[in-house]
């Protein structure tokens, strides 16, 4: 039988979600693009791999009824943090696009203070401590402040969906992402609650 877990295929994973950076790495280290362009396609790659990665576990609850999905429902829960790395990645590439169009620190620091850019920057420092904890000696490291620190995963599509919003680019592409996001997040929330009060309400076997 196919192993999902095998090491290879997780190399494979790595070598899939890095692809999208050359080509950006590449326009980027020879000036071949307008910066909005840089901007736009790393913002929107980093979105776009930090909602999947945030879609996994409602997957994974709306799907554990059926066998078929077993395996590959364990595969992307090991494999999830892959997918929330890779999205820290093209927030660096983000931030490294903006850094060359604004090199002097005055113009970063007095930006900062901007609410699209400030909810950016708040939003960025939270990737940060998640990606840099992101590995198994930080779960062990941390104990049950690990889970408590990575709640913090969840005002993050908050704080981008407003620094989007706030530049009024592409606001169109924008809502195509977050609607369905938001729709499967309150539909696991629901099917989570009423779970929780069935299970409240059910009278015990003892
Ligand atoms: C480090 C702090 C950040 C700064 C300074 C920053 C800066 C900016 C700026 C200046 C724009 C407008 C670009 C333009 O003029 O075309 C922008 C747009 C955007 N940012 Fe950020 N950003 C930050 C963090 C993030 C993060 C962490 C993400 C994603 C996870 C992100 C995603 C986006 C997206 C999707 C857009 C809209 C694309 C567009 O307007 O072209 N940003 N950001």
């Amino acid at each position: 039988m196919f192993n999902l877990n095998h090491r290879y295929l997780r190399y494979a994973l790595w070598i899939l979600l890095a692809i999208p950076a050359i080509p950006l790495l590449v326009d980027f280290i020879f000036d071949e693009r307008y910066y909005s362009e840089l901007m736009y396609e790393s913002g929107l790659l980093s979105v776009q791999l930090l909602f999947l990665t945030l879609c996994i576990s409602p997957f994974r609850v709306l799907t554990q009824k059926y066998q078929a999905f077993k395996s590959t429902n364990r595969w992307l829960m090991t494999s999830r943090r892959y997918f929330g790395v890779a999205s820290f990645g093209y927030a660096v590439i983000h931030l490294f696009v903006y850094i060359r169009e604004y090199p002097a620190l005055a113009d970063i620091f007095s930006q900062m203070f901007e609410l699209d850019i400030a909810l950016g920057w708040i939003a960025m420092i939270l990737m940060t401590a998640l990606a840099v904890t992101s590995n198994n000696y930080s779960v062990k490291r941390l104990g049950p402040r690990w889970k408590k620190l990575h709640l913090w995963v969840y005002p993050t599509p908050v704080l981008l969906y407003f620094h989007w919003y706030l530049f009024g680019f592409f606001v169109e592409v924008l809502n195509f992402w977050f609607i369905p996001f938001v729709a499967i997040q309150a539909y696991r929330s629901l099917t989570q609650y009423i779970r929780h009060k069935n299970s409240a309400s059910a009278p015990s076997v003892s």
